[in-house]
């Protein structure tokens, strides 16, 4: 198999290192936006010239962001050629657009790194759905906002040095933005519940809060009242078809599973009609682990497994009304709608009566507004 790498950055180094000794798969060429000295020939800035060499029967795409990945991922297939990426924001935004392109033209399209890093997630949903519905798919799916967490948690840290930390680690998206403010986990959330449920969610399905308003007066409070907070994604199939859907920082007792997920790790949960519950655990983030999976597809590829986007896609209606839970909330502008939700005061903050994550997200985003600094999660269970 001769290979085109679109990026050479932290991931798409890991995939050039992982293959460079290899004789079933050659890397022909590496496009970045500079030419790369050490690989010579192999480096180009142009994608046509890797569009017009039908020697290349592969692009892997490890450049990330929507554009121009869509069309040089939608070109390539065009021009018959299989397509392994990871990225996440591409498959969240255009996944109609992509899987619909990967079944016209019948290349081969895998994306396995676009979720959990090295984990065998998307592959293993694909099998559950063969034999039964999936119910639900949920977890921790991102590596920064856990390590950040957990480091938090466990040394009382300040939230600033630890953000930097986890950049260093080459854990965070190159703006970590979409870590902290729960978009990244959006795009993962979305990307599992469109293979599990066979849908193609949009954005605006599912509310999303991030951790940038935590603190450490929060997590000691926390620590204390024996909860540990992670940010927790949900897609659950709920009555008429519909589908609850939402990302927040989530408080679990401390001797949960959940609550014992460590530094850069994810723990991604299916519910299937017969296998049950079943978590898968790894690293979710990170040059090897991310790497690994971009050359298990490859490895799926030259065994002629073209890829898990089968299904034709339904739209879902959503549903966040269709069930309750109670919300810590730290805030300082008081607003109608929390004076009617407090139960009672709760370390540097408020524990609500049960409320809809609908309801939570709205207020959360109108009040954000006057009060940039609040936080909220929500208690599981
Ligand atoms: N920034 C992402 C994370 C990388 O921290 O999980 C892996 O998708």
């Amino acid at each position: 198999m001769n290979i085109a790498l679109l990026g050479y950055g932290t991931v798409g180094g890991g995939v050039y290192e992982l293959l460079k000794d290899r004789q079933d798969i050659t890397v022909k060429y590496v496009l970045d936006k500079a030419p790369i000295p050490e690989l010579g020939e192999r480096s180009v800035t142009d994608f046509s010239v890797i569009l017009q060499d039908g020697e290349v029967d592969t692009v892997v795409e490890v450049m990330g962001g929507s554009e121009p990945a869509l069309q040089y991922l939608t070109g390539a297939m065009h021009a018959g050629k299989n397509i392994v990426t990871a990225n996440k924001q591409l498959l969240a935004e255009h996944y109609d657009t992509v899987t619909s392109v990967a079944k016209e033209t019948g290349v081969g399209f895998r994306s396995s790194a676009a979720v959990g890093g090295g984990i065998p997630w998307l592959p293993n949903l694909q099998r559950q759905k063969r034999l039964g519905q999936i119910a639900e798919v949920c977890g921790i799916m991102n590596g920064t906002t856990n390590y950040i967490l957990d480091v938090m948690h466990k040394k009382g840290y300040d939230y600033d040095s630890v953000l930097q930390d986890a950049q260093r680690l080459g854990y965070a998206e190159a703006d970590p933005t979409a870590d902290i403010e729960g978009l990244d986990v959006r795009r993962k959330l979305m990307i599992s519940a469109n293979v599990a449920f066979d849908t193609s969610l949009t954005e605006q399905q599912v509310p999303v809060a991030g951790i940038a308003g935590i603190t450490r007066e929060d997590i000691a409070g926390f620590n204390e009242q024996g909860y540990v907070c992670k940010l927790y994604a949900t897609a659950r199939r709920v009555k008429d078809g519909a589908v609850m859907a939402v990302v927040e920082p989530t408080l679990f007792k401390a001797e949960t599973l959940e609550a014992a997920v460590p530094a850069n790790f994810n723990l991604i949960t299916s519910v299937s009609e017969y296998a049950g519950r079943q978590s898968f655990f790894g690293e979710g983030a990170g040059r090897w682990p991310t790497a690994f999976a971009v050359v298990q597809d490859l490895l799926d590829l030259c065994e002629k497994k073209q890829g898990f986007y089968t299904q034709i896609s339904q739209p879902m209606p959503s549903n966040n009304l269709c069930e309750e839970r109670r919300y810590y909330v730290r805030y300082l502008v008081d607003t109608w709608f929390m004076d009617g939700c407090v139960e009672k005061r709760w370390g540097n903050g408020v524990i609500t009566r049960p409320v809809t994550p609908a309801q939570m997200h709205s207020w959360y985003l109108e009040a954000r507004r006057n009060d940039p600094e609040i936080f909220f999660a929500a208690f599981n269970g």
